[in-house]
């Protein structure tokens, strides 16, 4: 087990996944992912969330050794999504006599995961109730569409602890954070873009209620658990959730089926960098991860979109990128279109029709087609568009 000790009465019982190929079958998890779950050992006994079920045998393992011998009274159910909620079958199994507590989400939910009769086994709770464990007591406070409808975060008083859920969750494994030398931000923006980003207007009201809160210690159901000062973490979660840009900067986001576009995507980047820009980004979104690429869009307030026509369409690539940026609710942003096409161009028709269905996005007015090769007049209209860009 991960050898991380909160404190002496709360104890981590999580596991690493390093093996799993991709996390919710669509992400890249080079560093693997941890799902987290704690023990609160008081005069009562309480097990904060499971696991996936990929990993049930060693949760189980962790949580027996820290219980010693001791039987859960509670499992709080804080999201009952699989990869936290996936082992509670087999943890019922082992100790039955244990008390769910959950809010009359988790209750409606729960047996569509796992069918049985729950009467007389479950404690619901809504904003603002109480569980008391001994010295220490959990205060819940719901946190709807941080990431599903049922989740729920508790904070614990006596210790200052705040049990986030997903919320201020990374990418990685904990066995991999010793060796990740490039820190919290980059994995922890992947993983809120792309598991939470939808969600800003929730997040925000979470946010608000944990100000609220004298916090010390956050203990979110993946990656590292938060301590020290933690004002950095949610001034990114303010920035994120307000999907304000974080940094100044362009993200050249292109698909390219034999070359050309690409051609043309780098030298839109090294035109920008010349004329100043600060940052310039670049994705190749046939080859590189798309959810670094929906990060970066989201980093950055300006975005150059470069794509190939393909059978009188967006080239496939790009329709995906463009899709996960309608779904994560992309806003407050400007874009310049670039499309390639050698008899129909249609790829910044269809690329204009997403953005416009977005909020508050800016077109500028430029809009280039490339028509096979990258020629001068090409290279002309991308100075003209640098100068747009990079001008509001
Ligand atoms: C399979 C395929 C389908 C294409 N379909 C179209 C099309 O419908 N309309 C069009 O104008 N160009 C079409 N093109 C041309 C490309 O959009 C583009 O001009 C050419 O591939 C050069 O850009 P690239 O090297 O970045 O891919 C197609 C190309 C390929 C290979
Ligand atoms: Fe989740
Ligand atoms: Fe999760």
């Amino acid at each position: 087990m991960t050898d991380i000790r909160i404190s002496d009465s709360v104890r981590y019982v999580g596991v690493d996944d390093t093996t799993i190929d991709l996390f919710e079958s669509q992400y890249v998890v080079p560093e693997g992912v941890s799902y987290n779950a704690y023990v609160i050992l008081d005069e009562k006994v309480a097990v904060l969330d499971t696991s996936d079920r990929r990993t049930a045998a060693e949760w189980l393992e962790n949580l027996e050794q820290v219980l010693a011998g001791r039987k859960p009274d509670y499992l709080v159910i804080h999201h009952l999504e699989p990869d936290h909620a996936g082992s509670i079958g087999l943890f019922l199994e082992k100790y039955p006599d244990t008390t769910l507590v959950g809010n009359a989400k988790t209750f409606q939910m729960l047996p569509k995961f796992f069918p049985g009769d729950y009467t007389g086994r479950t404690v619901t709770v809504k904003e603002g109730d109480t569980l008391s464990l001994g010295s220490h007591t959990l205060t819940f406070v719901m946190a709807p569409m941080v990431h599903w409808p049922e989740v729920m975060v508790s904070y614990e008083s006596s210790e200052k602890i705040l049990f986030s859920a997903d919320g201020f969750g990374k990418f990685g494994a904990l066995c991999k954070e010793a060796e990740n030398e490039e820190g919290w931000d980059c994995e922890a923006r992947r993983y809120y873009f792309n598991i939470v980003g939808k969600y800003g207007g929730q997040v925000q009201a979470l946010l608000k209620k944990a100000a609220a809160l004298d916090i010390r210690t956050i203990c979110p159901l993946h990656g590292p658990i938060l301590t020290g000062d933690l004002s950095h973490y949610l001034h990114q979660y303010d920035i994120w959730s307000r999907y304000e840009p974080e940094d100044e900067g362009v993200l050249v986001a292109y698909a390219s089926i034999h070359g050309n576009t690409a051609k043309a995507a780098r030298i839109m980047a090294e035109i920008l960098q010349k004329k100043g820009c600060p940052k310039v980004a670049m994705a190749d979104l046939c080859r590189d991860d798309q959810a670094e690429a929906v990060e970066d869009a989201f980093r950055y307030g300006k975005m150059v979109a470069m794509s190939s026509t393909y059978d009188a369409g967006l080239f496939p690539a790009m329709d995906h990128f463009m899709a996960h940026l309608r779904d994560k609710t992309y806003r407050n942003r400007t874009v310049a279109l670039i499309e390639n096409g050698s008899w129909a161009p249609a790829a910044a028709r269809i690329m204009r029709g997403y953005l416009e269905a977005m909020k508050n996005i800016t077109i500028c007015p430029t809009v280039h087609t490339i028509q096979g090769a990258v020629k001068d007049v090409d290279i002309a209209a991308m100075e003209k568009i640098a100068d747009e860009l990079l001008a509001n």
